[in-house]
């Protein structure tokens, strides 16, 4: 079983590694470690025998969760892992008594796509030519009702063990 906690300073080599695996304009460590000090943001990391194999950042603000970025190891693709990562971001939101999760997804990439729409989301508009290195438009996609996705996909919760300390205590510091 995977195990999903909060990023710590010293993932970020791997998370970075990961990164640039993965985007064609990756995020800098410094906009990564930067996150680290935003209060708005939660990062969680998937690990496999003590290995980081993938991530997924996020900001809340009020109800509203924003993904900034998820992504896992091409070695690790295909396995529930960013299923995992998401479904634990939406338990992290709603702790923290957010009601919806939105992102934005390149036109062309359509695994990501179909991830999303089996957690739930929604296309609600589209951005032309919002990505500079391709041109590529965005899709803006919705889930405006996170705890009923959470508990009508609770098999979810089985595939993996989320370590909540970290979450806990910044929502300690919120209160
Ligand atoms: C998108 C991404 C995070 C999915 O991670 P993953 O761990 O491979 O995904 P999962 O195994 O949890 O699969 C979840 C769903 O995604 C879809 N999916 C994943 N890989 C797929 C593939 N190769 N082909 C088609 N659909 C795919 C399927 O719907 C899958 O559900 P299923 O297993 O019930 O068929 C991963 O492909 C990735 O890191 N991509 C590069 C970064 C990226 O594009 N991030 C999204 C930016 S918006």
């Amino acid at each position: 079983m995977i195990s999903i906690r909060a990023m710590k300073r010293s993932d970020i080599s791997e998370v970075y590694r990961i990164e640039t695996l993965s985007f064609r304009s990756p995020w800098s460590k410094a906009s990564l470690e930067s996150e680290l000090k935003n209060k708005l943001a939660h990062y969680l990391v998937a690990e496999s025998d003590g290995k980081v194999i993938g991530y997924c950042g996020m900001w809340v603000l009020f109800e509203e969760c924003h993904i900034t970025n998820i992504a896992v190891d091409p070695a690790y693709r295909r396995a529930g892992v960013g299923k995992a990562l998401l479904y634990a971001a939406m338990e992290v939101g709603d702790s923290f008594d957010a009601t919806a999760m939105t992102l934005e997804v390149r036109e062309t990439n359509r695994i990501a796509q179909d991830l999303y729409r089996k957690l739930d989301f929604e296309q609600q508009g589209f951005r032309k030519r919002y990505y500079p290195d391709t041109g590529e438009g965005a899709m803006l996609l919705w889930n405006v009702n996170i705890p009923r996705t959470v508990q009508n996909n609770a098999c979810i919760r089985d595939t993996f063990a989320l370590q909540w300390e970290t979450f806990e205590q910044k929502r300690g510091d919120k209160a």
